[in-house]
């Protein structure tokens, strides 16, 4: 028996991964599960239905991030990496979860605000979100689910949902889970200084060649104020080490050009060893196929065990 605390953490198929997802989430998850956790790592592609409703784009979604996983050292031996589609146990309990909450309890998350500030009607799955990921989380007796700051809401919701099912049957069966933030890598700033997301399209694609790496480098926005442009040195200083970037910067000081082509070197070496990986995956699309049947039949093994006992403890069973 393995007794070592578990990592749950998932990410969204919406699109192609870029280097904020990188530094802000997967890095952590991959160098925590490489530590002394034992990982649940899922494709949430269920909470992706709430933004991509294109079968193909969902197909091509769900395989990039497994191969970004793969390429970023994930070893599918140790870790379970699955589809969350896959495993019923969690649209099972986020079910259960819907029973034990209020309206005006989930009115509270930020997603929902949002969408009523802006006057949208939000979707029932979207409404929904936090329960499933409470889901997600709660299945796996979760210790600690390394996530970007947006999520830190999410986690609350799920602590909340564990507490709320444990008070309610006067059982001690949920865990409550932590979450993990790094606080240099909370935010990521894409290249016109906003937090880099695939909305905001300020992004550098996580497996970019050095065409594209070039293209997206030399967009970053660059206040010229101040010999000093942030922008390049904030997202410089995720490849390369403050001590050599504080001479660099210092050394070419006002010489913008010269350091955004240095930035592009350091990129593009920084992640050179993912990419020759990411492309051996892609040249063997079986692998990915094989994880992810490995990885469904160990999840779906635990979480039913956890849906067993759930409904023993509700009654239904
Ligand atoms: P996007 O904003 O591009 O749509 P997602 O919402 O799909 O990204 O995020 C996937 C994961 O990556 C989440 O855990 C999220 O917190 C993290 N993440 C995304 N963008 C950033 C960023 N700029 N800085 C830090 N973490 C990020
Ligand atoms: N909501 C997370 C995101 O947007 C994805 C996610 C779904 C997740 N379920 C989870 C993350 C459970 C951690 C644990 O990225």
């Amino acid at each position: 028996m393995n007794s070592k605390p578990i990592l749950v953490s998932g990410i969204k198929p919406t699109g192609y991964l870029h280097i904020g997802n990188y530094f802000g989430a997967i890095r952590q998850q991959v160098a925590l599960a490489k530590e002394k956790y034992r990982p649940f790592i899922f494709v949430a592609d269920y909470h992706a239905l709430n933004f991509v409703q294109d079968a193909e784009k969902m197909r091509t979604y769900i395989r990039e991030l497994v191969m970004a996983y793969l390429a970023s050292g994930l070893d599918p031996q140790e870790i379970t990496l699955f589809k969350q589609s896959e495993v019923p146990a969690h649209t099972e309990l986020c079910w259960i979860f819907d029973t034990i909450t209020t309206m005006p309890y989930l009115q509270r998350a930020h997603a929902y605000k949002d969408a009523e500030a802006k006057n949208k009607e939000i979707g029932v799955g979207s409404f929904n979100y936090p329960l499933l990921m409470a889901a997600d989380i709660l299945l796996y007796d979760a210790s600690v689910v390394p996530v970007g700051q947006d999520q830190k809401q999410h986690i609350e919701y799920a602590r909340d949902a564990a507490e709320k099912f444990n008070r309610i049957y006067k059982e001690d069966l949920f865990k409550l889970p932590e979450a993990y933030i790094p606080e240099e890598v909370a935010i990521v700033p894409g290249t016109d200084g906003r937090k880099m997301s695939k909305s905001y399209k300020n992004t550098i694609p996580l497996f970019a060649d050095r065409e594209e790496i070039t293209k997206c480098v030399m967009g970053i926005v660059t206040d010229s104020s101040s010999g000093h442009p942030e922008n390049v040195y904030a997202i410089h200083k995720l490849v390369r080490s403050s001590d050599d970037l504080d001479a660099l910067y210092k050394e070419n000081v006002g010489n913008y050009k010269h350091l955004k082509e240095l930035l592009i070197d350091d990129i593009d070496q920084y992640f050179a060893p993912l990419r020759k990986k990411y492309k051996e995956i892609k040249n063997n699309p079986h692998i990915v196929d094989t994880v992810l049947k490995e990885g469904r039949d160990k999840a779906r093994a635990i979480s039913e065990a956890k849906m067993e006992r759930v409904r023993q403890i509700i009654g239904v069973a």
